[in-house]
């Protein structure tokens, strides 16, 4: 099925905030509140992945100057592998470059290990570790790209 890529709306907020409860284990997972916070802070920018009519994943990004940051980036378990997570990073490179960001940055848990070889694939790299990160105490690689 044609992936398609928009920008967030309003009304996608429940749909992406139970997905990202599917996406992540408690105590990594957003609260709606946090959700909210970070969809409406100055910078941001959210990517949403449509396979037909159904959201199929979603990607926050934070921009500041020169600087990017992925806030996080979900699939739904059942679109995965498919190129969804992809397409949205390229879309949010593409779009983080046209601002002027040069370096991307992004953190994920250490044992995620589908996450960092995904983002390996994308050419980001471990520049180093955030102990106790999560709220539930797991630490996080902080992973950088140079765009
Ligand atoms: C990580 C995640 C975003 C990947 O999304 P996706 O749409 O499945 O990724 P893609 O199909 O674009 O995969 C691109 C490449 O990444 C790598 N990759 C993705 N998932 C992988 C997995 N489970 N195991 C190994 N490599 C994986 C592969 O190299 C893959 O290419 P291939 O399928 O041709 O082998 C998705 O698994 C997800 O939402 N996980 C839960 C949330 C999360 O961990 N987010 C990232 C942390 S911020």
């Amino acid at each position: 099925m044609k992936l398609q890529l928009r920008p967030y709306q309003a009304d996608d907020f429940e749909t992406l905030y139970q997905m990202d409860q599917v996406c992540y284990e408690r105590g990594i997972a957003y609260s709606r509140r946090t959700l909210r916070e970070f969809l409406g802070m100055p910078g941001a920018a959210t990517w949403v992945a449509l396979a037909g009519a159904d959201v199929a994943g979603f990607l926050i990004a934070l921009c500041d100057a020169s600087q990017g940051h992925i806030v996080t980036l979900d699939v739904a378990p059942t679109e995965r592998r498919r190129g969804v997570g992809s397409a949205l990073v390229a879309k949010a490179e593409r779009e983080m470059a046209a601002t002027g960001v040069r370096v991307v940055e992004l953190e994920t848990a250490v044992d995620n290990a589908p996450a960092i070889l995904f983002w390996q694939k994308h050419g980001y790299r471990a520049a180093g570790i955030y102990r106790r990160y999560y709220r539930n105490r797991t630490d996080a690689f902080w992973m950088v790209k140079t765009l």
